[in-house]
């Protein structure tokens, strides 16, 4: 069982083209993250999980769930992360979680895709061309991959050091407390009031008032609402305004 969340279409295509690899099912966990849904999930096959990296970290509202999600049948839980190219302590984070579930880790792969954090200055758009060969390497990768856990080897995960983790986790701690606000997303006079970001968020930071979406509270800055608006009527601050909107769905047509 393939299981991923993606905020821009990265994780979600890579997670469904193993899927079909491994001839495998599919779940979005989007839904059950918002709903705190608990129920267990089953699997005869390994697990895979897929996530997109946040801030040097698999995101924290998807730890958070996974630590607590009842994963039963096969043992085996192999890990996916996508990245703009660092994936910092994610791989360690996710031996931990599975440990603690006593269920047995089998390593995790790291895909290069094209960076989708566009509210922040620290991470440059990736240039179209970029994108396309990310894309490109990302498809080989998954037959290799799918053929490791095909024949149940562990994946060649790469190795975090001590020094990653002692930097990663302050780090992380302190951006998500500090350079995460909502505060600066906004809609313009595109917005039509569809509620498709309110829907799409994956801690419901975002309700619809007069039908225009207001943002609350913490926000995982996954990128999810200002990527995925059908009339790219989100901005954030003066940041996004001359930024390409990334969505995978803008260069594989069939997700
Ligand atoms: C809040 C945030 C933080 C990110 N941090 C990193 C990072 O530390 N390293 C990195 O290589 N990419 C980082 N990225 C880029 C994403 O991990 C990458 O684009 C990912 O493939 C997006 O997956 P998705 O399209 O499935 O949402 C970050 C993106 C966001 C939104």
């Amino acid at each position: 069982m393939v299981l991923y969340y993606s905020a821009s279409g990265n994780t979600e295509y890579i997670a469904r083209s193993l899927a079909k690899e491994l001839n495998d099912d599919c779940t979005d966990l989007l839904e059950r993250i918002k709903r705190q849904d608990r129920s267990r999930v089953f699997s005869k096959k390994p697990f895979v999980i897929c996530l997109p990296v946040y801030v040097c970290e698999m995101p924290r509202f998807a730890a958070d769930y996974l630590k607590r999600l009842p994963l039963r049948g096969n043992r085996r839980v192999y890990f996916v992360f996508t990245s703009g190219g660092y994936a910092g302590i994610s791989g360690y984070l996710a031996k931990k979680i599975t440990s603690r579930k006593k269920l047995l880790y089998m390593g995790h792969a790291e895909f290069k895709m094209p960076t989708n954090h566009i509210v922040s200055n620290a991470y440059p758009p990736t240039e179209h061309d970029e994108c396309i060969r990310r894309i490109s390497e990302a498809e080989k990768q998954v037959k290799q991959v799918a053929k490791d856990i095909r024949h149940g080897r562990r994946l060649r995960s790469r190795y975090v050091f001590l020094f990653e983790k002692l930097i990663a986790l302050p780090f992380n701690a302190y951006w998500v407390r500090y350079k995460q606000p909502s505060k600066d997303f906004y809609t313009t006079d595109k917005c039509i009031g569809c509620g498709k970001c309110s829907r799409i968020c994956p801690i419901n930071n975002i309700h619809m008032e007069n039908k225009r979406p207001v943002w609350e509270g913490p926000c995982a800055h996954c990128m999810g609402c200002i990527l995925n608006c059908p009339f790219e009527a989100i901005e954030y601050g003066n940041i996004t305004q001359n930024k390409e909107k990334y969505n995978i769905r803008k260069y594989i047509k069939k997700l």
